[in-house]
């Protein structure tokens, strides 16, 4: 258990937003293996409150897919209330996050995302006025950094962060420069979690149990983001609390794979609101995060990607050796 502000969460191990990956399909197989909280999607705070249809569909959720929260994307803090106010009145979510944490070209170039470490008085305004306006509260996704590992700095961002008033922090151990690769620094996430007094979240690295004890054993945070961790491989919730709890998580046989991954297209088959031609490129690419873990994967992955609709896709993982 967990206290978010006012929040009480059952768990304190969380299915990471995930732009591209964390939809309905991913969180609803995640929850029937282990996962108790997920973040929706990032939601970009401009395109919400212009109706988008895209923002609206990422949205989409159901009562088996609760308790949840929600992420935006953006910078003028009056939009981003607009955003956060419609969000609220569309979807019951737990706490509102504040993405400072993407570094990807197109993001940062419109100075959101991990831009705002740079940028602190609009950071620090954002999160007083979301804090101050809405009903739920308010966290924040940071890096350790920018561009360079700084444990003073990333304290003090911290510090502002909780005086602004953020009622937890998530923190991704690697710098925006490094993007996804590289080592997780425990040390600043542990330099954060020194700084403050709300729950600071670690992320990055989180493949298995073991690693999951290190985050939490080196960085002495809180909790944790599972993330890439979760792809093709949802029982990692299950798998982390055994471990936790002091007993070796029983491995996953094949036809329980199978199974899994086809329960999962089944999600996304009857979920995902977009063109055939677009799902089925979606279901390609979730058959390759489970595929990655079978035997033979080099010869059946190429069967995956050309495979042309969903009943050729069930048809190739029946016949799949066990
Ligand atoms: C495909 C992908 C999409 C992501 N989307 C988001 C996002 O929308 N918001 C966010 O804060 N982090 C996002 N992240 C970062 C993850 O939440 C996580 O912090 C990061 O992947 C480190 O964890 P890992 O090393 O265990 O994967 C994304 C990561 C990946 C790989």
């Amino acid at each position: 258990m967990i206290k978010i502000g006012t929040k009480a969460i059952n768990t304190n191990v969380f299915l990471a937003p995930l732009a591209g990956c964390s939809d309905l399909a991913l969180r609803l197989i995640c929850r029937e293996h282990g996962a108790q909280f997920c973040f929706f999607e990032m939601i970009d705070a401009n395109s919400l409150i212009h109706n988008r249809q895209r923002s609206l569909r990422l949205i989409k959720t159901l009562e088996t897919d609760m308790p949840i929260a929600a992420q935006l994307l953006g910078r003028d803090p009056e939009i981003l209330l607009e955003a956060a106010e419609r969000l609220i009145s569309l979807v019951n979510i737990t706490f509102l996050d504040l993405n400072c944490a993407c570094p990807v070209r197109k993001v940062v170039r419109r100075k959101t995302g991990a831009y705002l470490l740079t940028d602190q008085d609009v950071l620090s305004k954002i999160i007083k006025k979301l804090s101050a306006a809405l009903p739920i509260p308010i966290t924040a996704k940071i890096r350790i950094g920018y561009a360079k590992k700084d444990l003073k700095e990333i304290s003090e961002t911290a510090k502002l962060i909780a005086h602004s008033g953020a009622s937890a922090i998530f923190v991704h151990g690697r710098t925006k420069t490094q993007g996804y690769s590289g080592e997780v620094d425990y040390e600043s996430i542990k330099a954060v979690k020194d700084a403050v007094r709300i729950p600071v979240f670690g992320s990055g690295n989180i493949f298995n149990p073991q690693l999951a004890k290190k985050m939490f054993e080196e960085s002495g945070c809180d909790g944790i983001l599972v993330a890439r961790g979760a792809l093709g491989k949802p029982w990692i919730f299950k798998d982390i609390e055994t471990y936790l709890n002091g007993r070796n998580p029983a491995s996953i046989s094949m036809p329980e794979r199978k199974a899994t991954l086809k329960k999962h297209l089944e999600y996304l088959d009857r979920y995902k609101e977009v063109k055939d031609a677009v799902k089925i490129g979606f279901m390609r690419k979730v058959a390759l995060w489970y595929l990655k873990q079978f035997a033979h994967s080099a010869r059946v992955r190429g069967g995956i990607c050309s495979v042309k609709n969903y009943s050729a896709m069930l048809e190739l993982i029946d016949n799949l050796p066990d």
